[in-house]
């Protein structure tokens, strides 16, 4: 699917930073067992993950929605020694990819994958979070705006892919494009919260809990 303008797209990721060779072979393992691999949220949404981590100095990062590890890997490897990053993905397909890069050496004790239903398992997680990134089921994208607000300390930051749905929020038709719409006006109408929708790709909303 092509998000934004192609030549657009091309040049500003070819003056965003390079992925370590570590992604660069997850990505290759990535295309070359899975399908779908657009839903990998790449390198500008990848890299303003790790400008985020590392300018707030995140420590506790929750991930929902982690497919082959891309963005969970991305964000890890600028975490500090004691940081933590708990992922959550519900199909175990993908752990055939994930499995080779989350549970490398360097990551023990760091990364954590959990593997189930995210909206059925954070509201049961403990604590809260620094930095949250939303990368799951479009549906239900609503609810897990309200869990994910419960979970993020004050001054936290959730970071949110997919909110344009290819354009399709504009005029939405589809369950996906209304539901996603409906948690843009959820953010937009929302007190506890100060926020940017960045027109990154196929959409990135940053908010910040006040
Ligand atoms: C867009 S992909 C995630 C991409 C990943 N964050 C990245 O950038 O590489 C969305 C993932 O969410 C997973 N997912 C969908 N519904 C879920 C749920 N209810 N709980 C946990 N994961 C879910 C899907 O299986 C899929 O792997």
């Amino acid at each position: 699917m092509d998000f934004t303008d192609r030549k657009i797209a091309e040049y500003t990721e070819s003056f965003t930073s390079e992925e370590s060779g570590l992604v660069q072979r997850l990505l290759l393992s990535s295309k070359e067992n899975m399908e779908h691999v657009d839903m990998l949220s790449g390198r500008q949404v990848g890299t303003l993950l790790r400008l985020l981590v590392q300018m707030s100095g995140a420590k506790r990062v929750l991930e929902i929605g982690t497919f082959t590890g891309y963005s969970a890997l991305m964000m890890a490897e600028v975490m500090p020694d004691d940081g933590e990053l708990i992922t959550i993905e519900l199909n175990g397909h993908y752990s055939q990819v994930s499995d080779q890069f989350l549970n490398e050496r360097t990551f023990e004790g760091k990364i954590y994958q959990i593997m189930g239903n995210a909206l059925e398992i954070v509201p049961r997680m403990e604590g809260e979070f620094d930095l949250i990134f939303l990368d799951a089921d479009k549906i239900n994208y609503p609810k897990y705006f309200q869990l994910c607000k419960k979970k993020l300390k004050i001054g936290g930051i959730l970071v949110i892919d997919n909110v344009l749905w290819g354009g399709k929020v504009l005029d939405p038709h589809d369950e996906k494009a209304k539901a996603i719409h409906k948690m843009n006006e959820m953010i937009r109408e929302d007190q506890h919260v100060e926020q940017v929708m960045l027109p990154v790709r196929d959409g990135v909303t940053i908010l910040r809990l006040k």
